[in-house]
C-alpha cells in the first residue's frame, strides 16, 4: 500500500487525476471503476482539463460506477448515473454505451444486482478503481457489517450515512435508505485501487482503515490486503497518521 500525502485537496485531485490518466495513455481501452461523492470532483475537472488540451482520449475507455441509490432514475439530480454525467462523462469523449452504473429504477433488487455483477464482469476485471472513503469507512456503499460482502448488493444506508449525504438534498426524508452496490469482493477484484481522501473530518477513519485491524465493521480496512493500492490524501486527512 502507498500513502501519498498532498499539501491540499486541488494537489490530491491532480496527482489522483495524474494516476488515471496514466492508465488511460498505457491502456486506452482499459476499464475504469468509478466513484462519487464530492472528493472525486477535483479529479475529474483534471481530467476533463486535460481531455480539452488534448492530452486524454477517452474513446475506447469504459467504465463500472461503484453505486447508485435505489429508487433514484437517471433524471433525479441527486442519482449517481446524473452526478457522473455532469461531472466527467458529458465532457469528454467516452462513449457512454460504455458507461455503467447500477440501475436505481430496478425495484427487483435482486436482479439489480445479479444484473449488475454481470455487466462488470463481462468486462474481464477493472484496471483502475476510484475510491472515495465513507466517514464510518464505507466504500462504495459497503456499510460497517460483521462480513464483507462479496458481490453487488442491496444495502440499507447507516443513520450516519444518511445524515453525512443530507447534505445534497432539499430535506433528510428525501435521501434514499437503500442502494445498490458493488460488493467488497466486486472490488477487491480490480487489479489497482486509488483511494482519495480530504479534510480533517477524515483524519479518524483513514487512521483506522490503513493502520488498524482488518475488519468488516470498518469496511475499507480490506485494501490493506490488496495488493496494488495507492492511497492519495491531503495533510489534513492525513494529520492523525
Ligand atoms: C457516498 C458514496 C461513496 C463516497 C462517500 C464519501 O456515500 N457512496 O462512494 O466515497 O459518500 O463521500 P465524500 O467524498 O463526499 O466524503
Amino acid at each position: 500500500m502507498r500513502i501519498i500525502v498532498t499539501k491540499n485537496y486541488e494537489d490530491m485531485s491532480r496527482k489522483a487525476a495524474n494516476i488515471i490518466s496514466a492508465q488511460i495513455i498505457s491502456k486506452p481501452n482499459c476499464v475504469l471503476g468509478l466513484a462519487t461523492g464530492s472528493t472525486p470532483i477535483g479529479t475529474y475537472d483534471n481530467l476533463i482539463d486535460w481531455y480539452k488540451k488534448g492530452d486524454l482520449d477517452f474513446s475506447e475507455v469504459s467504465t463500472v460506477n461503484l453505486d447508485e441509490y435505489r429508487g433514484l432514475d437517471h433524471e433525479n439530480d441527486q442519482s449517481y448515473y446524473y452526478f457522473m454525467m455532469n461531472h466527467l462523462f458529458k465532457h469528454v469523449n467516452i462513449d457512454i454505451t460504455r458507461t455503467h452504473v447500477p440501475d436505481g429504477t430496478e425495484p427487483d433488487s435482486e436482479k439489480a444486482c445479479s444484473d449488475y455483477e454481470a455487466i462488470v464482469e463481462s468486462y474481464g476485471g477493472v484496471d483502475l478503481q476510484l475510491l472515495g472513503l465513507g466517514h464510518n469507512g464505507h466504500i462504495g456503499f459497503n456499510e460497517p457489517a460483521d462480513e464483507f460482502p462479496k458481490t453487488t448488493n442491496c444495502v440499507d444506508l447507516t443513520e450516519s450515512t444518511i445524515q453525512a449525504n443530507a447534505r445534497f438534498f432539499e430535506k433528510i426524508e428525501d435521501v434514499p435508505t437503500q442502494a445498490y452496490t458493488m460488493g467488497i469482493g466486486t472490488i477487491m477484484k480490480a487489479k489497482k485501487i486509488l483511494l482519495v481522501a480530504s479534510g480533517i473530518d477524515k483524519a479518524e477513519i483513514v487512521k483506522k482503515a490503513f493502520f488498524g485491524p482488518v475488519v468488516p465493521q470498518v469496511p475499507a480496512s480490506i485494501l490493506q490486503f490488496h495488493p496494488d493500492v495507492t492511497i492519495v490524501v491531503d495533510e489534513d486527512a492525513a494529520s492523525l497518521l
